[in-house]
């Protein structure tokens, strides 16, 4: 399923992130804002159990949350979705995996793995800026399976259609969030007109 986060704080900041001049400083500054937005919504359907709150004047009805989840982030660029992820869920263990797309074939090449061999954790949520041709997001959606991870979810600044349908053909289960889907990948797999690259700009790299 796609679901696209249309409040004006995430197109406003996704637009001040996509322009050319904004410096690495301002762009990880807006990464992190736009996961904390898109996190907020990829967690809406979060299982919670009833509880009770003391509070300086009475008893309140409140809830805990009833799911402990992971965090996958695709390195390099996913790391900058990173902190914002565990603001909101500060005991989430975070599962790094290293892809780095080829530039001639853009298949994804595993370079690091981190996830965890006693997966804990039911539900995960992948944290990449980008889905392009969405073959890192579909090698990282495989490894999580292979563990048993029931529940996955995606969570992206922007997407291609080709990456989305790649995905959707790949595990239809698949819960992707977004803050826009772009036009198309141009021939070098680039989205357009997209931000760039997410991890360049973040890190200062070109
Ligand atoms: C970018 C991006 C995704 C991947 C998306 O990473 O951050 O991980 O490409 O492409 P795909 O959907 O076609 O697989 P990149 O290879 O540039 O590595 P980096 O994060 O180290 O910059």
């Amino acid at each position: 399923m796609l679901a696209i986060a249309r409040h004006p704080l995430v197109q406003a900041r996704l637009s001040e992130l996509r322009a050319r001049s904004t410096p690495p400083r301002e762009f990880r500054r807006l990464v992190d804002d736009l996961a904390l937005l898109l996190i907020y919504e990829a967690t809406a359907e979060l299982a919670t159990v009833p509880c009770t709150v003391e509070t300086p004047v009475g008893r309140a009805a409140g809830v805990q949350l009833a799911e402990t989840l992971a965090f996958v982030p695709i390195l390099r660029a996913g790391l900058g979705m990173v902190p914002a992820a565990l603001r909101l869920f500060p005991d989430a263990p975070v599962w790094h995996l290293g892809l780095y797309r080829d530039e001639v074939s853009l298949q994804p090449v595993e370079y690091y793995n981190r996830l965890s061999r006693f997966a804990a954790c039911e539900r995960a949520l992948i944290l990449d800026p980008m889905l392009a041709t969405g073959g890192s997001a579909v090698a990282a959606i495989a490894a999580l399976r292979r563990l048993g991870v029931r529940e996955i979810g995606l969570v992206h600044l922007i997407a291609a259609p080709e990456g989305v349908r790649a995905v959707e053909a790949a595990d239809p289960a698949v819960r992707i969030q977004v803050a826009a889907v772009d036009e198309r990948l141009n021939e070098h797999g680039f989205i357009v007109p997209g931000l760039g690259d997410a991890g360049d700009r973040q890190f200062g790299t070109r």
